[in-house]
């Protein structure tokens, strides 16, 4: 109940939490990268084209009405041609829910005519009861679609559930995976730097808590992302590990610092994430020993590492200087 126990707790910001489970994904391309071609889930005989996070779709005519997710090409036949378009059959003037996510369902005008519709904001479809519910109050968390039957074996897409997982289908098997450093970026494919990907809710470091032997009780850990980001976790009784601690992070300018457990000048923070991240200026302190190097930011990530040479860099007024400065940093 991850979803929904973050409406109660103030103060977990919408942008953190509402995404976990209750993202909706309005365009199936914001899961795929450029240029990957999948088969329309509504149809045998269409294929989208992503790009930009958008669909285009095309259609396969006759001789070749389908179309094939492996090669990429309209054929004369299909081994599962049953099963890969939306059936409203037994189903006229009654409304069916949509596979792929927790918002969407289908109005069957008769039983060949499905039209696509979404529920509202923070409502979910409900088959049963052919309506749509408060999200809070259903139980569809994620979608139970078969994402290899539109996408061809070894191409990587996001998983919605965490900045650092995606998918990849091998041998028509859905697969999990975690990216081994950095996050999934959904646009190009790839794991790329935490920074360069936006990301709404990081993942739970391993333990992040402690462990049932040794809970971290009433106490803030650094979120494993970011210098300004910690969780909280609480305490959950004897033995108990805080399963979902709350997010929260520093102000600009002020890196969370683990030993005081409290938000501090960066320059007192050991921390080996971008430290660019949760700055307002453009030149930062590098931790590279000796204390002569620093980093150039740009929107909030860095672009690169610069060198004073034999002179020292002063952060408060972004000059190279030749009196000797230290920081615990560097
Ligand atoms: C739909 O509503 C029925 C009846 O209230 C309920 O039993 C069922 O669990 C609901 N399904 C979902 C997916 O929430």
């Amino acid at each position: 109940m991850k979803a929904s126990s973050c409406f109660v707790i103030s103060i977990c910001a919408l942008s953190l939490c509402g995404l976990t489970l209750g993202q909706r994904i309005e365009d199936i391309c914001t899961l795929f990268s450029d240029k990957t071609v999948i088969r329309d889930p509504e149809s045998c005989s269409r294929s989208i084209t992503c790009l930009d996070g958008k669909s285009t779709y095309s259609t396969c005519k006759s001789p070749t009405p389908f179309f094939d997710k492996d090669t990429l090409k309209c054929v004369k036949t299909l081994p599962e041609a049953d099963n890969c378009d939306v059936s409203c059959a037994n189903s006229a003037s009654l409304f069916v829910a949509d596979p792929k996510s927790c918002f969407g369902y289908y109005y069957c005008m008769d039983e060949e005519t499905p039209v696509y519709g979404t529920c509202p904001d923070a409502t979910h479809f409900n088959e049963t009861i052919q309506e749509c519910i408060w999200s809070h109050t259903s139980e569809c968390h994620t979608s139970n679609f078969d994402y290899c039957s539109i996408i061809k074996n070894g191409v990587n897409f996001d998983n919605v559930l965490g900045c650092d997982r995606y998918h990849v289908c091998t041998k028509g098997v859905l697969e999990d995976k975690t990216c081994k450093t950095g996050y999934y970026q959904a646009r190009t494919g790839a794991c790329e730097a935490k920074t360069l990907v936006r990301c709404d809710s990081h993942p739970l470091p391993k333990d992040v808590c402690g462990t049932t032997k040794s809970p971290k009780k009433n106490v803030m850990v650094p979120d494993g992302a970011t210098c300004q980001g910690y969780f909280f976790c609480a305490d959950k009784g004897e033995n108990q590990v805080d399963a979902n601690p709350q997010w929260g992070k520093c102000k600009d300018d002020l890196f969370f610092d683990k030993s005081t457990q409290s938000c501090i000048e960066p320059n007192k923070v050991v921390c080996t994430e971008d430290r660019c991240q949760g700055r307002t200026i453009p030149f930062v302190l590098s931790p590279t020993k000796g204390c002569r190097h620093y980093l150039r930011c740009v929107d909030g990530r860095t672009l690169d590492e610069k060198s004073c040479g034999n002179y020292f860099f002063d952060e408060a007024n972004a000059v190279c200087v030749s009196q000797i400065l230290t920081y615990n940093i560097c």
